[in-house]
């Protein structure tokens, strides 16, 4: 069973196919209304349910559209109105969902929840979203710098703030693409010790970005920590913010990612976010293409 859980868990020769095959499926579609099918539909027949426990725009919509372009089907369900929300075990939902369907997409809180639908599905099984990484996302982001400077092999990403679930998506990648990637933030909020990627840390912001080919950031508080955290965290992470001082010490063509969604002028202030080192919005689009090519490596499309 081909699952696409990790980046690190996924071959790089795989990897890179399913980046290639995200910039030719993205180039047959370019200037088409987005709710017209693809020319080859590799999807036709094809069902696809999209799971979520926590709350989502981007990977919903792009995932959901994706599948459309491809000439699937969808069934969006939320994991409070399944049985599984109730008791049922992630084992038995995933032998049962793989009677209905071809494809699961899941995004859930604990590693555990996805792997033992992995386990027990007997269809392909997409992560969404953890507590602990984000690939997709990440997919996407490498999609972006490519078709902005090329190749992203060898090149230095600097990731400021809270060493998250996305960040460690990041991590896996630096491994398998061959980047260079660098932590900045407080030593409270380091990435999981355990974390199966590489990457340096400094502590200084100003010093990290320098010569940094792509600066990235995310939310300071994510959908998994408690919102108790909040304060806490923001005196902890003030002094990571991307603003256009920090900006001015990474390479002057220096891209900036953010996965959104934002809180504007936390983590990154809006003169950033909407300024000319910005592709965010590139990066939402590319959730779409990156997607639909995962989905078609999935199921040897
Ligand atoms: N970046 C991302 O995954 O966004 P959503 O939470 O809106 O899906
Ligand atoms: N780190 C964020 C990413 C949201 C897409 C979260 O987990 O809430």
């Amino acid at each position: 069973m081909t699952h696409f859980l990790d980046i690190h868990k996924t071959d790089p020769d795989a990897l890179r196919e399913i980046i290639d095959t995200a910039k030719r499926v993205k180039a047959a579609r370019a200037g088409r209304p987005k709710g017209t099918p693809d020319d080859d539909l590799p999807l036709a027949g094809h069902m696809v349910a999209l799971i979520f426990e926590k709350p989502s725009t981007r990977t919903r919509v792009s995932f959901d559209v994706g599948v459309r372009q491809m000439g699937g089907q969808t069934m969006v369900l939320s994991g409070t109105d399944m049985q599984l929300g109730h008791g049922e075990t992630i084992a038995d939902t995933a032998r049962v969902l793989s009677r209905y369907v071809d494809l699961i997409m899941m995004r859930t809180f604990e590693e555990d929840t996805i792997l033992e639908m992995a386990e027990f599905a007997t269809v392909p099984v997409i992560n969404g979203l953890t507590n602990r990484t984000h690939p997709c996302q990440i997919m996407a982001d490498v999609l972006t710098f490519e078709e902005h400077r090329g190749p992203i092999k060898g090149k230095k990403v600097v990731w400021t703030g809270d060493g998250n679930n996305v960040f460690a998506s990041f991590a896996h990648a630096a491994t398998q693409f061959e980047f260079d990637l660098v932590f900045s933030g407080p030593e409270p909020l380091d990435p999981e010790p355990s974390l199966n990627g590489r990457f340096t840390t400094e502590r200084n912001p100003h010093k990290a970005v320098e010569g940094a080919d792509l600066v990235v950031t995310d939310t300071w508080v994510s959908m998994h920590d408690p919102q108790s955290a909040r304060e806490r965290r923001h005196n902890q992470l003030r002094g990571y913010q991307v603003n256009a001082e920090l900006m001015a010490h990474a390479k002057p063509g220096a891209l900036f990612m953010h996965c959104l969604p934002a809180h504007r002028d936390d983590e990154a202030t809006s003169e950033v976010m909407d300024g000319p080192h910005s592709v965010i919005f590139d990066e939402a689009e590319n959730r779409l293409h990156a997607q639909k090519a995962i989905m078609r490596w999935c199921l040897g499309k």
